[in-house]
């Protein structure tokens, strides 16, 4: 059966942000690709990936968005930002710094987007439990107090990962 038989598709984009190192190319990389590069350099610009999978019988696109984190390699905030429906704003578990950012990095947010984007707060490197500095109840309480969903992943090991992408593109569908 030829791919645009029958119903519509759909087409959502989402957007991965946080601090440089927090593993946002990595997710994706795993979720679209199943790669993890434990050598990857920081993104430059902006790069997508666009995933298919169905839902309820239909299928859905999502077309994920991953940007720098460094301020001097990132591209124009507001093109990053426009259309979004989804976002995933990623922390590392083993560095409080870039915990401390998520604040920071909602407001962005706020400023560039609307309220009704599905929005999904990441401690990401769970993996590496033995020198973890956010415990899970913090990384908890502070997507309960902002009215995110939240996750802990690996994109080294795999944990959490498609369930995370999906839980959002499913909450925007
Ligand atoms: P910028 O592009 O600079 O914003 O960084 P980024 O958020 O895209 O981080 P990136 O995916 O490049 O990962 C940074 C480093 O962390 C790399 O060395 C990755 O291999 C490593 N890394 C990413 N995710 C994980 C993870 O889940 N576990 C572990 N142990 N390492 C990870
Ligand atoms: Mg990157």
């Amino acid at each position: 059966m030829a791919e645009d038989e029958g119903a519509e598709s759909y087409l959502f984009k989402i957007v991965i942000i946080g601090d440089s190192g927090v593993g946002k190319s990595n997710l994706l990389s795993r979720y679209s690709r199943n790669e993890f590069n434990p050598n990857s350099r920081a993104t430059i610009g902006v790069e997508f990936q666009t995933q298919s999978l169905t839902i309820d019988g239909r299928e859905v696109k999502a077309q994920i968005w991953d940007t720098a984190g460094q301020e001097r390699f990132r591209a124009v905030t507001s093109a990053y930002y426009r259309g979004a429906v989804g976002a995933l704003l990623v922390y590392d578990v083993t560095r409080s710094a870039t915990f401390d950012s998520v604040d920071r990095w909602l407001q962005e947010l706020n400023t560039h987007s609307d309220s009704t984007v599905a929005r999904m707060l990441i401690g990401n490197k769970c993996d590496l439990g033995e020198i973890r500095a956010v415990s899970t109840e913090d990384g908890k309480n502070l997507a309960e107090s902002e009215g995110l969903f939240f996750m802990e992943t690996s994109a080294l090991d795999s944990t959490n990962v498609k369930t995370a992408f999906e839980m959002v593109i499913k909450e925007i569908y």
